[in-house]
């Protein structure tokens, strides 16, 4: 863990319920930058995890008949089969009933509480309530009388509790977006941010006395700790704020902290205050992508257009599932599902654009040259797979570090299709026809081949499992994990002699299905 760790984080979903494929999209976004990097050569320090107390947890409890404690301890595993079958590196996987948080929120409560400027008060309030939401509401944010965000009935609350100062934070935070430009992406919600900041902030209350189901308050044990400023503090849990300073220095701040944009005030609002309160410095960047939808509208259960992620990977697999959500929606604003959408992807950029010029390759490189690599003799082969591949791969790690998600495969995916188009051209199975192109054939099978090697390390951030196949398929040494861009991608990386293997197909087509 050195000092130029890439910290990245995702959002803690609540576990009131399973995770549906807008969570799983959080999941594969952020863990194909953190995969990007590590590809990178750099140090990566990935976390996700759950979000289990506070009203939405304690309600699914009660209706489940379970205690919140039990509740929780059910449901966790369930996220992380989730995480496990899409193939998340995460580095860790923080559970906020675990004692290690715990110790944290009191710790951040202490300092803000603590820190000689009254930022914490004791008051009252009486607000609308979306408990789905965990925050209030005024009578004018509200949609036809109804939470903006989750579409349901909001209730009359009416508490004692402790609040935090954030009106006190308004110029402070205007000060730090100004100098920071771009830590909040993209910039359509950085304006929604500063435009909520300049109409002016409101203190907020950080405990509840209504329920139990939290971290009580260090000062006043008949108050538990509003779920928000609980969860947030996950992100400093796992950097080691409770009892690693060292490591705490080393990782803190965060680099990025993905998030949906429904929760956007609560990262580049709320939690930038709380950690300047606390004498922390905010996170370098929260990078707010859109939603999912499905037939066009927002998932939900009660029309049941929710969608569990395992219902797309027994179909596709988790590679074509990671690779779908990525390539086909422009990172950053909403999306559609669709099953028609999904098995078209598969087909033309899976099964017949990369996976055909896989199989393809491999399989000329078995028959004409008996699965042995052969060295690429010049004459009458010039190629522009050279040129081409590194031109990609310089706009594909722009993209990335930009989190421009979609065109940074776009650009990998012109590799593809030159390679592919390079093959038409040549036709090496002519040239196999008169050994006096054997040099030739030679020369086109290598390229070829080289190419795919550069694509195999380009696709392991996004498709692991597919990287690593066609890594061993084309007989190369070690893990494609360790072949770091930008030297592996440079040509001529293949070397001669290798032997390849022509293993299973690495997409099989999919064929539509009736819904
Ligand atoms: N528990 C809070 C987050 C605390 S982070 C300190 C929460 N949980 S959630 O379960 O409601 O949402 C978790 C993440 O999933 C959020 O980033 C949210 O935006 C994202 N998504 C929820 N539904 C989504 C879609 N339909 N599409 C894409 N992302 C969605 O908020």
């Amino acid at each position: 863990m050195g000092r130029d760790t890439f910290y990245i984080t995702t959002a803690i979903p609540y576990v009131n319920d399973v995770p549906h494929i807008g969570h799983a999209y959080e999941g594969v976004a952020t863990d194909f930058v953190a995969r990007y990097h590590r590809q990178r050569g750099e140090e990566i320090f990935h976390v996700t995890g759950t979000d289990e107390h506070g009203l939405n947890n304690q309600r699914a409890a009660e209706a489940h008949g379970m205690s919140p404690q039990d509740w929780v301890d059910s449901m966790a595993p369930k996220w992380r089969e989730v995480w496990g079958r899409l193939d998340i590196s995460y580095d860790d996987f923080i559970r906020t009933t675990e004692p290690r948080h715990e110790a944290v929120v009191k710790k951040l409560l202490t300092a803000v509480h603590d820190n000689g400027t009254d930022d914490i008060y004791l008051g009252s309030y009486e607000g609308l309530y979306c408990v789905s939401c965990e925050a209030y509401y005024t009578e004018d944010e509200l949609k036809d009388g109804l939470c903006p965000i989750h579409e349901r009935p909001v209730e009359l609350a009416k508490e004692e509790n402790y609040f935090f100062r954030l009106s006190a934070y308004t110029d402070r935070l205007l000060a730090h977006y100004d100098a920071h430009p771009s830590a909040i992406e993209p910039s359509s919600r950085r304006n929604e941010v500063l435009s909520v900041i300049r109409g002016g902030l409101q203190d907020f209350s950080i405990s509840r006395t209504s329920f139990d189901w939290g971290v009580p308050l260090p000062w006043d044990e008949t108050h538990v700790c509003y779920v928000w400023f609980d969860a947030l503090a996950n992100y400093i849990t796992a950097a080691g704020y409770g009892d690693d300073p060292e490591r705490f220095a080393q990782l803190w701040p965060a680099n990025i902290h993905m998030i949906g944009k429904d929760i956007v005030r609560f990262h580049a609002i709320y939690w930038p205050a709380m950690l300047m309160a606390a004498g922390l410095e905010p996170p370098t960047q929260v990078w707010a992508h859109g939603f999912i939808n499905v037939g066009g509208k927002k998932m939900s259960k009660t029309n049941a257009t929710s969608i569990h992620p395992f219902e797309l990977l027994d179909r596709f697999g988790t590679d074509s599932y990671r690779y779908y959500f990525m390539r086909e929606i422009r990172f950053g604003e909403d999306g559609n599902f669709s099953w028609e959408s999904m098995v078209d992807r598969h087909n033309a950029d899976l099964a017949n654009g990369l996976g055909n010029l896989a199989s393809r390759v491999l399989a000329m490189v078995e028959s004409y040259f008996d699965g042995v690599l052969p060295a690429p003799v010049v004459e009458g082969a010039e190629s522009d797979l050279p040129a081409v591949t590194a031109d990609a791969l310089r706009r594909y790690d722009e993209h990335m570090l930009a989190i421009q998600l979609q065109p940074a495969l776009g650009a990998v995916w012109d590799i593809v299709a030159r390679a592919n188009a390079y093959l038409v051209e040549k036709q090496p199975w002519k040239l196999a026809k008169d050994p006096a192109n054997a040099g030739e054939l030679a020369a086109v099978l290598y390229a070829a081949a080289e190419t795919l090697r550069i694509l195999a390390v380009a696709i392991h951030p996004i498709m692991p499992a597919a990287a690593a196949s066609l890594w061993s398929q084309l007989g190369q040494p070690g893990s494609v994990a360790d072949a770091h861009l930008p030297a592996a991608g440079a040509w001529g990386g293949l070397e001669p002699g290798a032997r390849t293997t022509k293993g299973e197909s690495l997409f099989p087509r999919v064929e539509h299905e009736a819904q």
